[in-house]
């Protein structure tokens, strides 16, 4: 046993110096503060000190166990950022011969098919425009000819916020804002053509080819004497270019107070090639494009002259799109997260860092 906490105190710091990870202090702390430590041992010893000398050799004590204790929090803080200093050290050095070795992502489908229609669209003089997921009832119905309480708005359980705000329900809902924004072109001379991809939100029941949250893909033309003759043509362009391959379609009358007339476009399911699946509900067909003329009241709200101007407004089903495109049999598997399926549609060598490096 030591007889003097100086000498204590020397033997401390050499073994202090000496400790060279968070463990050895540790260990030294237990040595000498712990229950059978140094520290303890002087205190007992106390005992045998004369009462006269008790009061200073207890208080000598007690410094060196303040000392210790001192000690043992600096060498800890100082081993810390050492240890720091090391991590950013081996981040900060690559090597750049390292074969990269790395799961490079891909697009989800609904990403790759948005990608096709935009540059199918950009290259017929479409501008791609964006909106809002959370929007208004004014631009979401009443700018659309759905005035309250019209029965309309029950073909779209709503999620409505607290703010008098509402998930937007459809890409339709911007319409209004398009319209208004591009209207000066009409002015110059020139047509509105834009399409304005985005998400959509209905309260529905889930199957296997519906979601509460899925993606549309919204086209408007306005112009002098545009008719329908021009939204079968752009229908038609459209439809040849992403799927590379005869489809068949059908129009049929549809209702929607957006339009008039209005028209339902499906596509005969090819996950079942039109024999009924869950896919399609047994139907063979796939509703996945309305479209129509833009009703009168509808240029009105966005100040537009109906007796001016006439357009057309579709209203595409993207994620409908992606799964007859992919042949995907259930809608689910979009919003599911499991890499395993969604990553199987890109092209990985896009990613291929020596293509990048050779290009
Ligand atoms: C509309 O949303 C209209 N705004 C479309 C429109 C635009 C009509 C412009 C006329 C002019 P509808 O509710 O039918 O219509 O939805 C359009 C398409 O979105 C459907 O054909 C379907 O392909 C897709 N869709 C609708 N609900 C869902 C859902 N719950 N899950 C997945 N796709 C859906």
């Amino acid at each position: 046993m030591f007889e003097k906490p100086e000498e204590l105190k020397k033997i401390f710091d050499e073994k202090a110096k000496a400790a060279e990870d968070t463990g050895a202090v540790e260990q030294l702390r237990i040595e000498f503060l712990g229950k059978k430590g140094f520290i303890q041992g002087l205190m007992q010893e106390l005992r045998n000190i004369p009462n006269e000398k008790k009061k200073e050799a207890g208080q000598k004590i007690n410094e060196t166990k303040q000392f210790i204790e001192e000690q043992i929090a600096r060498r800890l803080e100082e081993l810390k950022k050492a240890e720091e200093r090391k991590l950013i050290e081996a981040t900060e050095s690559y090597d750049e011969s390292m074969p990269v070795n790395v799961d490079l992502g891909s697009y989800h489908p609904i990403t790759l098919v948005r990608c096709e229609l935009e540059s199918i669209f950009l290259s017929m003089g479409f501008a791609v425009e964006d909106y809002s997921e959370i929007t208004d009832d004014y631009n979401c119905f009443e700018a659309l000819n759905i005035p309250k309480h019209h029965p309309a708005r029950d073909m779209q359980d709503t999620y409505y916020l607290s703010t008098n705000q509402l998930l937007k329900t459809h890409t339709s809902a911007a319409q209004n804002t398009i319209l208004r924004k591009y209207k000066s072109n009409l002015e110059s001379g020139n047509p509105i053509r834009a399409i304005f991809p985005g998400r959509c939100f209905r309260n529905e029941k889930i199957d296997a080819c519906h979601e509460n949250t899925f993606f549309q893909m919204e086209g408007i033309m306005v112009d002098k004497d545009i008719s329908i003759s021009n939204l079968i043509y752009f229908m038609k362009t459209m439809l040849s270019e992403v799927f590379q391959k005869d489809i068949t379609v059908r129009l049929r009358p549809g209702f929607f107070p957006f339009v008039e007339p209005g028209f339902e476009l499906d596509i005969q399911c090819l996950i079942c090639g039109g024999e009924g699946c869950s896919s399609c509900k047994d139907s063979g067909w796939l509703e996945l494009c309305p479209c129509g003329m833009i009703h009168p009241n509808v240029l009105t709200a966005a100040g537009i002259d109906p007796e001016q101007y006439t357009g057309f407004a579709f209203g595409l089903g993207l994620t409908r799109l992606a799964m007859m495109k992919y042949e995907v049999g259930d809608i689910r598997v979009f919003n599911s997260g499991n890499l395993k399926s969604l990553s199987q549609f890109t092209d990985k060598s896009f990613f291929d860092p020596d293509s990048i490096k050779e290009a």
